[in-house]
């Protein structure tokens, strides 16, 4: 009965919040009992919609649209919105989800990965991936962004969709069609309209991602770019067959992820992805290495390394920051090939040894990370947010640095010149999630965002 309460009070609390002003950005929750509700306690109060007010059968497949715009279906079908439900991680944790609830609370990760599935009232409690309609199974597709009339909060999947409404979009003269009307969109040139999914509040108010609020004090914001403006880069071209040349955007929205499941992008379109990510993530960070030219052998090495994030429109990382990882390697290698320090190496398994290592946990003292971790109420890592009642987060704010000291000893090292080398590196993904719930993690690429090396004489 306890729990009931408990529970009860927290939702109530959460209730309260739910208005148009910015939500709480405090990262912290302060329940002591977060123990399992059974399902008749749970409900979502900031899961949209309350109640479901159409069926899945108001809206249209993407298919449907791709004789018309078939450059927008295409980079639709190869980008991350389209693989929102069929993403086997995603799958995996909801099934955890699923069973830490008994079933219930099942429309909180679906309202964005399917905000036609909840709006559509496809989404029950307990209900399964493979009893779900095609277009659900479809995620985030056309009509989930070009049937949005509104914003009613800028996370937690805060728009409003109106499948009877007509096609909502950039264009402002749209040439008639005989397949549907056309509206010019106050919200789609916005930032606010990624923002109300790609703020992710839990429901116990667990601050989990927040890219739009970053996004809101960022340099780019103040100068009037949006999420758009990097994530849909424009060419010149048609915007339907046979319609006017128009500035059109780029549907592929290119993160930092790579779609797991073989085929999802045709054989041609792997390496291009590929090169797309690299793009993205070129020039985005600098390392800077401040040390000395030489240490009499014995005496500590201070080596201080500035690390910078040059995008000005959010942090780095951003989004889900807690399943990514961004860290920086320090290899000091002396004149006789002998490794002196090392840190943000990694062990046999390719973790990084910390934590969650299995073969050698906490045995990098000197590790440095920038992405964030979710603790549950034991004061333990846990890598599921609805068991976490804390997120702490060291990703950098837009165009900021952090500077870390390390103390190398050169005790060991033999006179000459000592080799130091740092990485500033970057995994959309940790191997020992993927093991956790049991995909491969031989796929997760890595990336070095950022190099520097020095060369110190040991006298
Ligand atoms: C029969 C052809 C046809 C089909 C099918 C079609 N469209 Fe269109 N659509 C057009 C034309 C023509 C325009 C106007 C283009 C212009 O003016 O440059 C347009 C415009 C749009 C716009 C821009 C509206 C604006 O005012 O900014 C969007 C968004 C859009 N369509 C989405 C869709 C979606 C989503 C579907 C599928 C559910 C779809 N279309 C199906 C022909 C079609
Ligand atoms: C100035 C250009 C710029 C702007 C503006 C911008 N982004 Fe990004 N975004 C990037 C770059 C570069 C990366 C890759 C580095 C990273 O992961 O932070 C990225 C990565 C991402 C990722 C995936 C990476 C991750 O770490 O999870 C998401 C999601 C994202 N951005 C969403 C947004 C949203 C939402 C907005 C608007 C609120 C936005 N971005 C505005 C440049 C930008
Ligand atoms: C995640 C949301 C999202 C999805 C999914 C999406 N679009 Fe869009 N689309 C947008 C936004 C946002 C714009 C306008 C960008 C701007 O003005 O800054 C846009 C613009 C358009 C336009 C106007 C021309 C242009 O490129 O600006 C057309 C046509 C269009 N989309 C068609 C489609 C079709 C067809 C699909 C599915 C195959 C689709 N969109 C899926 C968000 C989306
Ligand atoms: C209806 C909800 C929704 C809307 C609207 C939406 N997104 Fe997303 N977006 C998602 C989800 C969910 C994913 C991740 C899907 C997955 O990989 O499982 C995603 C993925 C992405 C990625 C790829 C991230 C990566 O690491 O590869 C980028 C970039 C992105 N979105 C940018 C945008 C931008 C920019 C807008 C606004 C024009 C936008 N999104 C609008 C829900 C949404
Ligand atoms: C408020 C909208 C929203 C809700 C609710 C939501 N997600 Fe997401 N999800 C996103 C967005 C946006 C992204 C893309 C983030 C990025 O790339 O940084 C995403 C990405 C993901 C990914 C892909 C991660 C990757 O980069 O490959 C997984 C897995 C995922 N979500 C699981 C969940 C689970 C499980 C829940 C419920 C506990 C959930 N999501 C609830 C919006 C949401």
């Amino acid at each position: 009965m306890r729990t009931a309460l408990l529970w009860t009070l927290l939702l109530a609390a959460c209730d309260g919040k739910e208005d148009d002003s910015a939500p709480d950005t405090d990262t912290d929750t302060d329940t002591d009992d977060t123990s399992t509700p059974s399902s008749d306690e749970v409900t979502d109060p900031l899961s949209m919609p309350a109640e479901p007010a159409w069926s899945v059968d108001d809206f249209n497949p993407a298919a449907e649209c791709a004789t018309c715009h078939p450059t927008h279906y295409e980079q639709w079908s190869i980008s991350n919105h389209a693989y929102s439900m069929v993403d086997p991680l995603f799958q995996a944790l909801v099934g955890v989800r699923q069973a830490d609830f008994d079933g219930a609370s099942d429309r909180f990760c679906l309202q964005c990965h399917t905000s036609i599935g909840t709006r559509g009232g496809e989404i029950v409690p307990g209900f399964s991936f493979d009893e779900l309609s095609p277009i659900v199974m479809e995620g985030i597709t056309c009509e989930s962004c070009h049937k949005v009339t509104g914003i009613a909060r800028d996370y937690n999947s805060g728009h409003e969709i109106d499948p009877a409404a007509p096609v909502q979009g950039p264009i402002a003269d749209p040439v008639d069609n005989s397949y549907h009307a056309s509206a010019a969109s106050t919200v789609h040139d916005s930032s606010e309209f990624c923002g109300a999914c790609h703020d992710v509040i839990e429901v116990s108010g667990l601050d989990l991602e927040r890219p739009y609020r970053e996004w809101l004090e960022s340099p780019a914001a103040d100068e009037g770019r949006n999420c758009q403006s990097c994530h849909m880069p424009t060419t010149t071209g048609p915007a339907a067959e046979g319609g006017p040349d128009r500035e059109v955007h780029d549907h592929r929205f290119v993160g930092v992820d790579t779609p797991a499941i073989p085929g999802f992008l045709p054989e041609d379109e792997v390496a291009a992805h590929a090169a797309r990510v690299e793009a993205l993530l070129t020039d985005i960070a600098a390392v800077d290495l401040q040390v000395a030219s030489m240490v009499p052998q014995g005496e500590e090495l201070d080596l201080v390394v500035t690390v910078s994030n040059l995008i000005d429109g959010h942090n780095l990382p951003t989004g889900s920051t807690f399943i990514r990882e961004l860290w920086l390697e320090v290899v000091a290698t002396d004149t006789d090939g002998n490794v002196v320090f090392e840190t943000g190496t990694l062990d046999a398994n390719g973790d990084l040894r910390h934590y969650w290592s299995e073969l050698e946990p906490y045995s990098d003292y000197d590790l440095v990370t920038f992405g964030s971790g979710l603790i549950d109420q034991d004061g333990e890592p846990t890598l599921f947010p609805w068991r976490a009642t804390e997120h702490w987060s060291a990703a950098i704010p837009p165009m900021y640095d952090r500077t870390v000291t390390y103390f190398i000893p050169t005790a060991e090292a033999a006179p000459g010149p000592l080799d130091v080398q740092v990485r500033l590196r970057f995994r959309p993904m940790a191997p020992h999630l993927l093991r956790l719930v049991g995909m491969d993690p031989e796929a997760i690429v890595t990336y070095d965002l950022a190099e520097a090396t020095a060369e110190v004489e040991v006298q």
